[in-house]
């Protein structure tokens, strides 16, 4: 109950409340929220379409935040499918040469004498552009080494790429709401953590980005802090709009 509330003994300098504001205020804090609070629940949907599948398998889980930054480092595409899915169009002797010229770190060429004719005879049936499916080609040296290498995850380059927009982005979005959160009516302690907590989250967030394509373990960091800035968002939002509209009376505890 410090700063924020000067209120008891000095009302000319007592803290602007929601019932302070002009009805010009209040339309243009309640837009914002609106417009802010359909935007994140967009982007809840997009991350939900756009990650669902990293692990292969429907619903959006931690496996599938450890999978989009940290790879699925146990093989290649190329190396997993031949033993499962696509075993069947093969035999044992022609995968046994595919799984070696992989190990070997899938030279051009090894692929030229050993491996292109293999694929040709076995796979471009389906794989190649002239199928129409949309599955991996395999009917060119490049078009292979995408499901040969090991997959690491996102890049590197594309994780400073998307942190700094993000950073950028969400913390001017974190901005705006905070400043019009500060005019809810709360207990002190209360209204600081909540503005507080927004900015750690993504923080946190972001930096767990970093650290999960180091360990996988730290997806739960990703999901923990996006969480927690929904939360903060939300209740932040909520808040404002209750006490916008239907705070009216100055309780009489503030002078
Ligand atoms: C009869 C058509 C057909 C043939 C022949 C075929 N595939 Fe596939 N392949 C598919 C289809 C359909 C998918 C996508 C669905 C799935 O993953 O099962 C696929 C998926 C894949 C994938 C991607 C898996 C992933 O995780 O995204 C790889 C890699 C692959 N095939 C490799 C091969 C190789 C190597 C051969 C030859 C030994 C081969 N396929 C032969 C139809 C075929």
């Amino acid at each position: 109950m410090e700063q924020s509330e000067p209120a008891e003994n000095c009302p000319a300098i007592r803290p602007r409340r929601f019932y302070d504001c002009t009805l010009n205020e209040k339309l243009l804090y309640s837009s914002f929220l609106l417009l802010v609070g359909i935007g994140y629940l967009m982007a809840l949907v997009y991350l939900y379409t756009n990650f669902q599948y990293m692990d292969g398998k429907p619903g959006l889980s931690v496996e599938d935040i450890a999978e989009n930054y940290y790879g699925n480092r146990s093989g290649t595409k190329l190396e997993s499918a031949l033993r499962s899915s696509m075993a069947s169009h093969i035999d044992l002797q022609q995968r046994h040469h595919i799984i070696a010229w992989l190990k070997s770190g899938a030279p051009q060429s090894g692929y030229e004498s050993t491996i292109k004719p293999i694929l040709a005879q076995r796979c471009t049936a389906c794989h190649s552009p002239a199928s129409g499916l949309k599955i991996p080609d395999l009917s060119s040296y490049e078009a292979v080494k995408k499901v040969a290498n090991v997959d690491t995850g996102v890049s590197l380059h594309s994780l400073m790429k998307v942190s700094h927009i993000h950073l950028f982005g969400i913390a001017l979005v974190a901005f705006g709401i905070g400043l019009v959160f500060r005019f809810a009516l709360l207990p002190a302690w209360f209204q600081h953590t909540l503005t507080l907590l927004p900015f750690v989250a993504i923080f946190s967030d972001i930096s767990a980005w970093f650290l999960t394509k180091w360990d996988p373990i730290y997806a739960y960091t990703v999901v923990i802090a996006g969480a927690l800035l929904g939360l903060s968002w939300g209740l932040q939002i909520t808040i404002s709009l209750y006490q916008i509209w239907l705070l009216r009376r100055r309780p009489a505890r503030e002078g």
